[in-house]
């Protein structure tokens, strides 16, 4: 049965492309009244009218189409059709009109043909992504956007874009976006908060001034009272009590302090200059490149309490190869009730002498120290923080010892 369809089709295909070729061009009837016979004269191409039916001794005559006046295709009319008239109100003339093509009217941009108008296209709302935008002869189509998407502007292009996932940058989702909002997404520097450095190089070579050599009970409050600036709630400080060792908590306060008073141009210097040092340590790291077993042996030479195997073993699996002694540092940092990294650093750097490093490794590390013995230098004797805040500081170190 199907096959017999089948067949039956193909034959008329065949048949149909026969006959058009065999009629081009395209013929019509015609009652020649002087044979009193049944012509088969040709149509007139499209540009031209029929002046005169074919006789038996003439072909058709066709005459080219006046003024304004238009064919398309082959015919028998003895007259062109009209070509439209002047566009409409908020049209164009898209095509002109010759003697093949009618004129072709078209709305103007950021509208469509709706009946007899051009009416302006619709955008897209909050919460509604562009699925087609608009023609001249159609309006925008919208569409809400799906779970996972979202539209936060009224838009004639837009389409609903993906919530951004916090993870892919190494972030953590603050609040969970919705039609009309991205997700929000916290945790400022990416690669260390994967990694999980809390406490950078920089930022203790920048607050270390502040911690006094010897702890009181009551420091935390007293260097509290003397920041400048917005104040931290108690409910802040409790946790960081709570939280952190007693010699971490000063690094921890000014850490929060920084935060709070972002928007102050005092600190606003700061946070500047401590993202300047972190970008420079990154890179004189960065040339370090050190393999697991020198990172065993330099852990090995710093003083001190000695950070986990297990410890050093996860910082080499989170962190990327520049800030893996970073984290390996403040980890030591940590465990050795707040000891000064960078010495911790020179006095492993001693050692590393004996375990034959390459050179590169040791440069690196020599740099890297130089880098924040002058970045160190500097905070200390030129910036306003210091002014502002270290007579206060001191002052009150001096009357707690
Ligand atoms: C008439 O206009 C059409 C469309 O603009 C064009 O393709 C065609 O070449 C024109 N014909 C002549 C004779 O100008
Ligand atoms: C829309 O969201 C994007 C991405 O979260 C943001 O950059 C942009 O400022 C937002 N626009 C408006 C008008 O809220
Ligand atoms: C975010 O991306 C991670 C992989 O990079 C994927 O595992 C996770 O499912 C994504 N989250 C969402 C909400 O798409
Ligand atoms: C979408 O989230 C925003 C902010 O998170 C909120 O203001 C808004 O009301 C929410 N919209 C809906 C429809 O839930
Ligand atoms: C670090 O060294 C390893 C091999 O020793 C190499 O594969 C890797 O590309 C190096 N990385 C950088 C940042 O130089």
């Amino acid at each position: 049965m199907t096959k017999l369809l089948c067949c039956a089709l193909l034959l008329l295909d065949i048949s149909i492309k026969w006959t058009t070729q065999e009629t081009f061009p395209p013929k019509y009837l015609h009652y020649d009244p002087e044979t009193s016979r049944q012509l088969m004269c040709d149509q007139c191409p499209p540009g031209t009218a029929l002046k005169q039916h074919c006789t038996t001794s003439w072909k058709t005559v066709c005459v080219a189409c006046p003024d304004y006046h238009y064919t398309d295709r082959w015919h028998n009319n003895v007259e062109c059709l009209y070509c439209s008239p002047v566009c409409k109100e908020l049209q164009y003339v898209k095509q002109e009109c010759n003697a093949t093509h009618n004129r072709v009217c078209e709305c103007e941009e950021g509208r469509y043909l709706d009946l007899e108008f051009c009416i302006k296209h619709r955008p897209c709302p909050p919460g509604f992504g562009v699925l087609h935008p608009g023609t001249p002869e159609r309006n925008t189509v919208c569409k809400r956007c799906p779970d996972g998407f979202f539209s936060n502007e009224t838009s004639y292009k837009a389409p609903c874009r993906r919530h951004t996932n916090c993870s892919d940058f190494g972030l953590h989702l603050t609040q969970r976006g919705n039609a009309t909002h991205d997700n929000i997404c916290s945790g400022n520097s990416e690669s260390n908060k994967r990694c999980g450095i809390d406490v950078t190089l920089c930022e203790e070579a920048f607050f270390r001034f502040a911690v006094p050599t010897k702890i009181t009970p009551n420091w935390l409050s007293v260097l509290v009272e003397n920041l400048p600036g917005n104040k931290i709630n108690a409910e802040s400080i409790e946790k960081i009590k709570r939280r952190h060792s007693s010699q971490e908590q000063t690094f921890q306060l000014l850490k929060l302090w920084k935060h709070e008073n972002k928007d102050q141009d005092m600190v606003k210097k700061i946070i500047q200059d401590i993202g300047l040092c972190e970008s420079n340590v990154q890179r004189h790291m960065g040339q370090a490149n050190l393999t697991s077993e020198q990172l065993h042996r330099l852990m090995d030479s710093l003083p001190g309490k000695k950070v986990p195997m297990e410890d050093i073993e996860r910082a080499t699996k989170t962190c990327t190869s520049s800030e893996q002694i970073l984290k390996l540092l403040s980890l030591w940092r940590i465990r050795n009730g707040d000891q000064d990294s960078l010495k911790g650093l020179m006095e492993a750097l001693k050692h590393l002498k004996t375990y034959h490093f390459p050179k590169t490794v040791t440069q690196s590390l020599k740099k890297t120290i130089r880098f924040l013995h002058s970045f160190t230098m500097y905070r200390l004797y030129q910036k306003l923080f210091i002014e502002m805040v270290e007579k206060q500081v001191q002052s009150v170190k001096i009357s707690c010892l």
